[in-house]
């Protein structure tokens, strides 16, 4: 927490990855469980009212944050070896505090079952990346369709429905992943039976899906655009469930593979969840990986085109391998467009990409990237979570030494000793502890 970091009176102390470029990455790694569905699938555990084990939940900053939430709430979280997490008890409270919400964005996905449960819910507005403005209007419409009355109340988003809420027809004017998902958590117990148009269809919005289908939820259409919930009272209680792998963290490390790798194998992957990385690559000329079941074996490519990339929904190209491919595209024969079409202020990185010597320039949400050769290290500072795996990226494969600066703040929310990994297959990277002036 940041008040442990105080050096002082003045001084902050930091993290920063130092890290010599050019080394090849072999050996094997297996992908963790995915952040971001078991941000959710945490916060729907306050409708279990029995003993949980979620296995597959590595310990990340992010996870570890909602895991303090649940214990302000009032019920008990321990993280386990072996990337496990055991929560009991029931909440005692729908009120979430500040201090904790604050550091995560996704920490509003407790205001669905909460108001499920206890018919009201008190969420302060929430914090996250700085990738846009990301506000919560559509969680918020959701909600009040289905009959709660909602207000902000000093600074906290308070959602009231005394009388129980009703399932109703909820069109989405875009797919947010949050908005299906907190919409969802709040319809299943619901009276009647809610349809979710224009609903997201990430894999991690059906993991959710699929574990409360376990506690009894009847759900239908997860995966497609238009998902059928009907409310039911009594959910029965789940004692065990794994959360799929986590996709963008395995595009990530298949991104520096296709770069650096020399008989790389990532595990745990599933290819299915990856389809538009695949395709993007083969279309920039690379085909020196192969997937089998849940390995996708890769060697670097001698060489890549310049490609076009949109980021979409799912199945569309994810924007949280946006950054990190950029990095490859800043490398590639040619130049390359990528446009960013889901978050207006996702191009943080490329203040930063330039001081590497990549070039790149931007008009709106569209980045034209001209291929260099090499790019060179320096001192890099990280702006959000995948930019930071970005500039890890663009590190290891850089001339010389680069400094990646503050990643205990933003690249810990998703990594686990991300360092280590990447030792471990023979890159140069090492955690230093250093003070900023407050
Ligand atoms: C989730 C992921 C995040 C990923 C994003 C898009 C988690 C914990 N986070 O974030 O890593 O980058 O999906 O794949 O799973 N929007 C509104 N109003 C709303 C909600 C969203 O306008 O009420 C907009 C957002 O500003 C953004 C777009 O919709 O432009 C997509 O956001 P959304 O899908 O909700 O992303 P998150 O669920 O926050």
């Amino acid at each position: 927490m940041a008040q442990n970091n105080i050096v002082g009176d003045l001084h902050v102390r930091k993290d920063k990855f130092v890290i010599e470029g050019g080394h090849k990455l072999r050996g094997e790694l297996e992908i963790w469980g995915s952040k971001n569905a078991s941000l959710p699938i945490m916060a729907a555990s306050v409708l279990n009212s029995g003993d949980l084990i979620l296995d597959n939940v590595p310990p990340v900053k992010d996870n570890i944050t909602m895991a303090e939430i649940l214990k302000v709430l009032g019920m008990e979280v321990e993280f386990l070896e072996g990337d496990k997490v055991h929560i009991k008890g029931e909440p005692k409270g729908y009120r979430a505090p500040y201090e904790l919400v604050s550091k995560m964005r996704a920490s509003f996905e407790l205001m669905g079952p909460l108001l499920a449960l206890f018919g009201e819910a008190e969420i302060p507005y929430p914090g996250g990346c700085r990738i846009g403005l990301r506000p919560v209007d559509l969680h918020i419409k959701g909600f009040e369709s289905l009959g709660a009355e909602v207000t902000v109340e000093k600074g906290y988003v308070c959602a009231r429905a005394k009388k129980g809420l009703k399932g109703t027809k909820i069109h989405l004017d875009k797919p947010s992943v949050g908005a299906t998902r907190n919409i969802m958590m709040a319809a299943i117990m619901a009276e009647g039976e809610t349809v979710i148009e224009n609903a997201a269809c990430e894999p991690e919005v059906v993991d959710l899906g699929n574990f409360l289908k376990m506690m009894g939820a009847e759900i239908e259409g997860l995966g497609t655009s238009t998902i059928y919930i009907k409310g039911k009272k009594d959910l029965k209680p789940v004692d065990y469930y794994k959360v799929i792998p986590d996709r963008i963290a395995a595009g990530t490390f298949i991104i520096a593979g296709v770069m650096l790798g020399k008989d790389l194998i990532i595990k745990n992957v599933e290819p299915e969840h990856l389809q538009s990385l695949f395709i993007k690559l083969k279309e920039a000329g690379v085909e020196s990986f192969q997937i089998k079941d849940k390995e996708v074996r890769i060697k670097a490519a001698k060489n890549w085109k310049g490609i076009e990339v949109t980021t979409m929904p799912y199945p569309g190209f994810p924007t949280d391998l946006q950054p990190q491919m950029m990095v490859f595209l800043s490398l590639a024969q040619g130049s390359s467009l990528i446009v960013e079409t889901v978050f207006e202020n996702r191009f943080l990185h490329v203040g930063e990409l330039l001081r590497l010597g990549a070039k790149i320039s931007i008009d709106g949400r569209t980045a034209l990237i001209q291929g260099v050769e090499k790019l060179k290290g320096a001192p890099v500072e990280v702006t959000d979570l995948r930019a930071g795996a970005a500039l890890v990226l663009a590190g290891l494969v850089a001339e010389g030494t680069t400094e990646v600066l503050d990643v205990g703040e933003h690249i810990d929310r998703g990594y686990v000793a991300l360092e280590d990994k990447l030792s471990n297959l023979g890159a140069k990277i090492k955690r230093v502890y250093y003070e900023e002036a407050n």
